[in-house]
């Protein structure tokens, strides 16, 4: 039985997470965007790029100018990055309501033909954009998961690797909180080869790698000028999908629908939880000190505000 991913927008984070997931041949791969052409050009070439690769995914691209998505039917996952990106000085917040009205027509459109599908939302502002999917879609919260924890750990871990001279690989890092400015690295529960972070680096040190990481997004979008990031973030959405469809049951921070864990109820957060075929099938709790239990309310009370704003 193969599987199937559609990958809604064809922008650079989309295009090149449909890269990843077929050159993995994780999955047959779907490319949607609103553009004519552009997604069949894509997905063409990437077939082609099959036959030197070794991949023999298949993938397809369509325009949803007219609202159709049957050619996504039956999709395990779909993953959302369709949306307006950030634009230099512009916070992921600037994006909420023109990015609600996408995220809309995006989940009625798929909904439709992959019911059981897991939805894997990445457009911004991403907590509310997966709380509008939740919403949109009727789907139970183990099936609409937010991508941000393991991207910014990821960021958080290459700052460490870069700060102590170590490999990445040797690096876990750990994120909680909404995908937001006021996110919560928690470098107590980082380690360097099972090592706590604190052990190994000076106090000072520690706070700018974590107010890099808070900012990480918006650096990068200073540098590129024109856009935001899309090799971490694809590398990220694309480490979910793998857990999803290998039923692989990894922890790995996302942001989900929290019913009372954490003391949060009625909205999207990022905690670690355990991905397997069911979605999320666990949310895990950790002991939290008070003032990192603080950090996290703060950067929940952020993510409800915008909830408010939409009224959903
Ligand atoms: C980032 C933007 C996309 O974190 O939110 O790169």
């Amino acid at each position: 039985m193969r599987n199937k991913v559609t990958v809604v927008g064809g922008g650079f984070v989309g295009s090149t997470t449909a890269q990843r997931i077929f050159d993995a041949g994780l999955a047959d791969v779907v490319l949607t965007d609103i553009l004519e052409g552009s997604p069949a050009g894509k997905t063409l070439d990437m077939r082609q790029s099959g036959a030197i690769s070794g991949s023999d995914s298949f993938a397809d691209g369509i325009s949803t100018a007219a609202g159709d998505y049957s050619k996504s039917a039956k999709s395990d996952i779909v993953v959302i990055t369709a949306g307006f990106p950030r634009k230099p000085g512009m916070s992921r917040d600037d994006l909420l309501k023109a990015n609600h009205e996408v995220i809309k027509g995006v989940v009625e459109g798929v909904v439709k033909h992959s019911p059981e599908a897991i939805l894997i939302v990445v457009t911004n502002p991403l907590d509310a954009m997966a709380h509008a999917a939740l919403r949109i879609s009727g789907f139970p919260r183990n099936r609409v998961i937010g991508m941000a924890g393991v991207l910014d750990s990821a960021r958080m871990s290459a700052f460490i690797s870069m700060e102590l001279g170590v490999s990445v690989r040797n690096i876990n890092s750990f994120v909680l909180g909404g995908h937001g400015d006021d996110m919560v690295p928690l470098p107590r529960y980082c380690t360097v080869a099972g090592v706590p972070l604190p052990e190994l680096l000076a106090a000072d040190r520690i706070a700018a790698i974590v107010e890099r990481t808070r900012k990480g997004g918006g650096e990068i979008v200073g540098l590129l000028k024109t856009g935001s990031a899309y090799y971490a973030p694809s590398a990220a959405v694309v480490q979910m999908v793998d857990a999803i469809l290998g039923d692989k049951k990894m922890i790995l921070p996302c942001a989900a629908y929290l019913e009372g864990e954490y003391g949060i109820s009625g909205h999207f957060v990022g905690v670690p939880v355990k991905l397997g075929a069911g979605g999320i099938e666990q949310i895990l709790q950790v002991k939290l000190l008070p003032e990192e239990q603080e950090a996290l309310n703060k950067s929940a009370a952020s993510v409800r505000e915008l909830i408010t704003v939409l009224g959903i």
